[in-house]
């Protein structure tokens, strides 16, 4: 067979025409002609000038930024307003793009309505991608498949500033604990703490050490260029799906245990380790047997065969957080035991398994005592400006429709035969 002006061997010389098909199928496969991208998973699918990342260097960077300096020098929203709009904001466009997103703020009182429907039970990941969907009943202009410029920013400013108030609503609802309105005058990270944390009894205040993590947890998980959540985005986005709807259904894509679930992961892990008695050198031994190894939760990165920047970062503002609440939490004496371990045992250190960014982020939530459902719902957060600069960029690309490519591996025809 002749494809692109080279010759391939056929293999197939007998057999019915739909069985040649599936050979020749996967001879274009081999042949690199056509490569099987399973389930639309392979991250050359896309083309994107959002976020650079090289897992073999370790390096991250939104936009050409690198993101040790954005982590530092930058606020959340400023992150925000450079990946959604692709360059970093002057100080009268962070002015206007924070004001905007302060003043929306506020989520519709109807809305409760739908909220008070979910027993406390509820998953707070599935009240947050309902609730965000629901946002196209309030806004009904954003499910036009043709929007003005004026209107595609203000459904991203309403999205951006109404996702923390509707978080801090799940975490209210799971502690039957009245709900906080938005206040205005703190900045973004302070409002969400104080919705969080505020109790009619009890007037939370703002730590700045917590605030000045918490900006940064959401800005190192700002976006990571093409993964689950972020191709379920472009994807849901490609049929012209509106805004709230592609990010609802990105919510629920990173809602699973093997996406944004692995730092509750990491509790868990650090919670059955402190049930068996708290001997962290036991399991890191059980994790270098090789017949049957114990799986350290947080340990080494898919992507990442270096370090992961991320966690470089989060881990000295974990040691800060640590020191600055002074909490005593056994848990947290185990995970430092197992950082330790994996930083100086030679079998962690050959095999490159440092603790990653979701090792460490759980462990700041931890300390600040947020539940580990919650855990997730912070990593949509701080995702948000990411999804949204994918659903733009997509939009504005003109892409087509997602279509994953499908290679047929199932029966060949068959006659109906009646039972
Ligand atoms: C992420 O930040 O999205 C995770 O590390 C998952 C990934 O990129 O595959």
């Amino acid at each position: 067979i002749i494809l692109d002006g080279k010759t391939y061997s056929f293999p197939v010389t007998e057999g019915t025409e739909h069985e040649k098909a599936i050979d020749i199928a996967k001879l274009r496969d081999q042949s690199g002609y056509v490569t099987l991208d399973s389930g639309y998973k392979n991250t050359g699918a896309t083309k994107s000038a959002i976020t650079f990342l090289d897992g073999e260097e370790g390096i991250l960077r939104y936009r050409g930024y690198p993101i040790e300096q954005l982590a530092e020098k930058s606020s959340f929203l400023e992150v925000a307003y450079l990946l959604i709009y692709g360059a970093l904001p002057t100080q009268s466009e962070l002015d206007n793009f924070s004001h905007h997103i302060t003043m929306h703020s506020l989520v519709h009182e109807d809305m409760r309505k739908i909220f008070d429907g979910f027993p406390s039970s509820t998953h707070p990941m599935a009240i947050l991608s309902s609730l965000v969907c629901a946002l196209t009943g309030f806004y009904p202009k954003s499910i036009d498949p043709v929007q003005s410029k004026e209107e595609i920013d203000l459904n991203i400013y309403r999205l951006m500033a109404k996702i923390s108030t509707i978080a801090a609503w799940t975490y209210k609802n799971q502690m039957g604990h009245p709900l906080n309105y938005p206040r205005n005058d703190l900045d973004y990270c302070s409002n969400f703490l104080y919705m969080m944390f505020s109790f009619p009894t009890e007037q939370y205040k703002v730590n700045p050490v917590v605030a000045r993590a918490l900006n940064k947890l959401l800005i190192l998980h700002a976006d990571h260029e093409q993964n689950c959540s972020t191709s379920t985005v472009r994807l849901v986005g490609s049929s012209n799906a509106s805004l709230y709807g592609s990010v609802s259904a990105g919510i629920n894509a990173l809602w699973g245990p093997l996406h944004g679930g692995a730092n509750q992961e990491v509790i868990e892990m650090l919670e059955s380790i402190q049930r068996d008695g708290g001997d962290t050198q036991k399991f890191v031994d059980k994790a270098k047997d090789k017949n049957d190894p114990f799986r350290l939760m947080g340990f080494g990165h898919r992507v990442y065969k270096n370090f992961d920047p991320r966690a470089k970062i989060i881990k000295v503002t974990a040691d800060e957080v640590l020191k600055e609440l002074g909490v005593n939490d056994p848990l947290l004496t185990i995970a430092q035991e197992l950082e330790q371990a994996a930083l100086t045992d030679p079998y962690f250190v050959e095999r490159k398994l440092y603790p990653n960014v979701d090792f460490y982020s759980g462990i700041i939530y931890k300390a600040l005592g947020i539940p580990t459902q919650m855990f997730t719902v912070l990593f949509a957060m701080g995702r948000l400006p990411g999804w949204i600069a994918q659903w733009k960029e997509m939009r504005e690309n003109k892409e087509p429709i997602g279509r994953p490519r499908q290679i047929y591996t199932g029966a060949t025809e068959r006659d109906y035969v009646e039972i």
